[in-house]
């Protein structure tokens, strides 16, 4: 591993979460083989392009507020929920018709549908079998999560519904398909590490809220950056016809000026040059702003909770998560 994510201040914290990320990496690479070498092949296509690794780091961060830090459920955990997304990115591809992730071919582009649906299938059953260790608690959690992440998805393929308020919606969305793993990312390390059931809470809820800013701020970045920078294709939000924070707030604006947008935002965008004139239109409008500032709003939140921890390092880095995750760029 050679860098983590986030950054740590504190060199002992950094060097513990390294060699700890090093086990899980190395585990995670021993769960995603199978008999069949074209199965093996096609599950470890997405894990080996790359992708920052921060549910695990979360499960790890957030099992230094109990006093079993290094407990092997930590590790079984921190492959459980990396699993589970990389099961959902498979999935998510399929649907999306993305051609690129994580800077590489996505696996329905290499392969076809059917291979990357049913690695998708293969990656979370394996993720089901290691929760298995973590007893009946563990496996209760991780199905709930289950339910959320297909919840969250279904409702972004359905869209909001006669009445909703399409802001609301797309919030439900967010917390289900993104919040939920995330919340159980940090409540895995507390739980398995022996903390408190206060600061297991507050970790849950820390993680929902973290989980929806990384989200919002991956949708801010869908419009803002270049495919270089986040190893996906731009605009893929657009092209699919999914509004997102910043289309959605630009979709509330009563000024004229706006009329283009929105009239572009309410039609089909798989046309190039009118794809190309939404993206060139949002990426400068003030939405952009007050998204970003929403998801600052909601790391605060987030970090607000952390008062239940002592101050230190592990606070620290806890918050530097938080910080990290709403201001990321890539
Ligand atoms: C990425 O979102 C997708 C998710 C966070 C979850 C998708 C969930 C499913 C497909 C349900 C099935 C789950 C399993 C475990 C098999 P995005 O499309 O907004 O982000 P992107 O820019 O990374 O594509
Ligand atoms: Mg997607």
């Amino acid at each position: 591993m050679s860098s983590l994510a986030l950054p740590v201040t504190d060199p002992e914290l950094e060097a513990r979460l390294r060699a700890r990320m090093a086990v899980v990496e190395e585990a995670l690479d021993s769960h995603v083989r199978s008999e069949a070498a074209f199965v093996t092949e096609a599950a470890r296509h997405l894990m080996q392009a790359g992708g920052k690794r921060f549910r695990p780091l979360l499960v790890l961060l957030a099992a230094e507020t109990g006093d079993q830090a290094d407990s092997d459920d930590i590790i079984t955990a921190a492959c459980v929920v990396e699993l589970t997304h990389l099961a959902s990115l498979y999935h998510d591809d399929v649907m999306d018709e993305a051609d690129l992730r994580r800077g590489a071919a996505s696996a329905n582009a290499r392969w076809d549908n059917h291979v990357a649906i049913l690695t998708g299938d293969f990656l979370f059953s394996k993720s089901s079998e290691l929760t298995a260790g973590l007893g009946p608690g563990g496996v209760r959690i991780q199905a709930q999560t289950f339910t959320r992440l297909v919840e969250g998805q279904i409702l972004e393929t359905l869209g909001p519904g006669e009445g909703d308020d399409p802001l609301e919606h797309y919030l439900r969305v967010v917390a289900g398909k993104t919040g939920s793993l995330i919340a159980t990312s940090a409540q895995y390390g507390a739980i398995y590490s022996g903390a408190t059931s206060d600061v297991e809470a507050a970790l849950t809820e820390y993680g929902e809220k973290v989980g929806v800013a990384f989200q919002l701020s991956d949708d801010i970045l869908d419009i803002a950056s270049e495919s270089h920078e986040s190893g996906k294709t731009p605009g893929t939000d657009l092209r699919e016809g999914v509004l997102t924070l910043p289309t959605l707030i630009a979709m509330r604006s009563q000024d004229p000026a706006d009329h283009r947008l929105k009239t572009l935002l309410s039609q089909d965008l798989s046309d190039d040059d009118l794809h190309a004139e939404t993206l060139a239109l949002i990426r400068q409008h003030p939405a952009m702003d007050e998204a970003r500032r929403y998801v600052s709003g909601l790391a605060n939140e987030a970090k607000e909770l952390l008062k239940v921890l002592p101050d230190g390092p592990v606070r620290a880095a806890l918050d530097a998560f938080a910080d990290v995750v709403a201001t990321r760029s890539a």
